[in-house]
């Protein structure tokens, strides 16, 4: 379970998902340190907008956050532009999990058009309790922050 705050954000295609998950890991886990980045309503916003202020202050805090949109993909592209971030995909537990143990994503992405919240909850849950792998992991891990150091 991360000490750190946990950010939140969201386009218009993922925020009834968002808020609902804000609100799940507020009633289960009132220790954690939450603050939503937005977007708070309907309107229709730009994800890249979103996604890019999330990861700065992940990487400024050393912190790790949440990103919704319609499908997640847009999310997990934009935030994965900011070095130090491994933003992941996730749509049911094991992709949660696996995140976590296998990848030591810094940020969960999901899809609000996409994945039901029985799932996006059991994905965030995994996310949350699940520590990071080391030996190999470890070492394929150090080539994704290599690529920070030295873009292709
Ligand atoms: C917005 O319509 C939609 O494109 C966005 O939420 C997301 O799915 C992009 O990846």
């Amino acid at each position: 379970m991360p000490k750190e705050t946990l950010f939140f954000g969201a386009d218009h295609g993922g925020v009834i998902l968002k808020d609902r998950l804000v609100a799940w890991v507020k009633a289960q886990h009132p220790s954690l340190p939450v603050t939503d980045l937005g977007t708070h309503g309907p309107d229709s916003v730009d994800y890249p907008d979103i996604a890019l202020n999330l990861a700065m202050r992940v990487v400024a805090e050393n912190a790790c956050g949440v990103l919704v949109c319609g499908t997640g993909n847009g999310m997990a592209m934009t935030a994965n532009k900011v070095a130090g971030i491994r933003a992941a995909l996730a749509y049911n537990r094991f992709t949660g999990e696996m995140a976590k143990a296998h990848n030591h994503a810094n940020v969960l992405c999901m899809g609000g058009r996409t994945t039901a919240y029985e799932d996006a909850v059991a994905a965030l849950q995994a996310w949350l309790e699940t520590k990071a792998e080391g030996g190999r992991h470890n070492r394929r891990v150090a080539k994704i922050l290599e690529l920070d150091r030295k873009p292709l």
